[in-house]
């Protein structure tokens, strides 16, 4: 009897947390990808209104991210015309030194409005997902890395899931900031139970520990890299790191305790057979 009750009990407690655990799945995945699709309507009256509410606050959500996307990129697009309008009055400037620096003004504000207008539009979003091999995708990129100090170290393959394109621009920020910020850069790929990891390190100055979680905000750029001849645009890591979290994953710095920054980017290993 005892038996009886103690299974009933047990089997009564995880169908009354089912609606829960629903709830909580769909949280997770409304906090990747805010078109994911709405909770059913259904059960108790209780449940019906918490799924309800829930898909109202996902609908504003998403009107709000559209409203402010679509407000972005038509700032973007109207900027743009201005500035090839401005780069033809620019010629007619006759002091020499005056023109070149007013031309240069223009080329960053290009390069900006470009920026934003790619992450507004979020290139990647349209990007189909596949199963590929990370180790060839880095490797090449390495290999082909000019003819800067860039060192890869890795397994034969890794497979996972992700969008090829989005996936090199994001590791090619990476790279990129290594070599520009600290003169080399150490790829190494490796696996845990459940994720890919990829880092990226370098042997510069790394940065204040204020800095570390600042830099990924979009357009944010530490002081002295504002210089022009290690001139960005500051959205290299916000960028990065939106294409690992829509893939479930992550993207984090550090300071190395021998000097340098280390960038670390972790993927969900695929379920199922490579
Ligand atoms: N490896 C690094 N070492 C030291 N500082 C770094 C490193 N990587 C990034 N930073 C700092 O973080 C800032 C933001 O980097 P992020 O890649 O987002 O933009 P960016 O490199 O300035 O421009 P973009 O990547 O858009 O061309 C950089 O301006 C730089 O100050
Ligand atoms: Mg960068």
């Amino acid at each position: 009897m005892m038996l009886v009750i103690g299974f009933f009990s047990v089997w009564a407690a995880h169908r009354a947390t089912r609606p829960l655990r629903s709830l909580a799945a769909a949280a997770d995945r409304l906090g990747l990808d805010v078109d994911a699709t709405p909770l059913p309507e259904r059960g108790s009256r209780e449940l019906k209104k918490t799924a309800r509410a829930f898909n109202t606050m996902q609908q504003r959500i998403k009107r709000l991210v559209d409203d402010r996307t679509l407000m972005l990129a038509a700032l973007s697009h109207d900027l743009k015309t201005m500035l090839t309008r401005l780069r033809l009055r620019a010629e007619f400037i006759d002091d020499a030194e005056q023109q070149r620096k007013a031309e240069r003004d223009i080329d960053d504000m290009q390069m900006m409005v470009d920026a934003a207008l790619g992450f507004v539009r979020g290139d990647q979003a349209n990007e189909p997902v596949v199963r590929l091999d990370l180790v060839s995708l880095v490797r090449d990129m390495a290999e082909d890395w000019r003819d800067d100090d860039v060192r890869f170290e890795g397994p034969a393959r890794l497979a996972v899931n992700g969008r090829p394109v989005a996936l090199k621009r994001a590791v090619g920020n990476l790279i990129d900031n290594a070599v520009r910020y600290g003169g080399n850069a150490e790829i190494r790929i490796w696996h845990t139970d459940h994720d890919a990891v990829l880092t990226v390190a370098d042997d510069g100055p790394g940065l204040p520990e204020a800095e570390l979680e600042k830099v990924f905000q979009p357009f944010y750029r530490v002081e002295t890299s504002r210089s022009r001849d290690t001139g960005g645009t500051g959205l290299g890591l916000a960028l990065a790191r939106d294409v690992f979290r829509r893939l479930g994953g992550d993207l984090t710095i550090a300071n190395r305790a021998r000097g340098g920054l280390m960038a670390t980017a972790r993927l969900p290993l695929p379920a199922g057979p490579a």
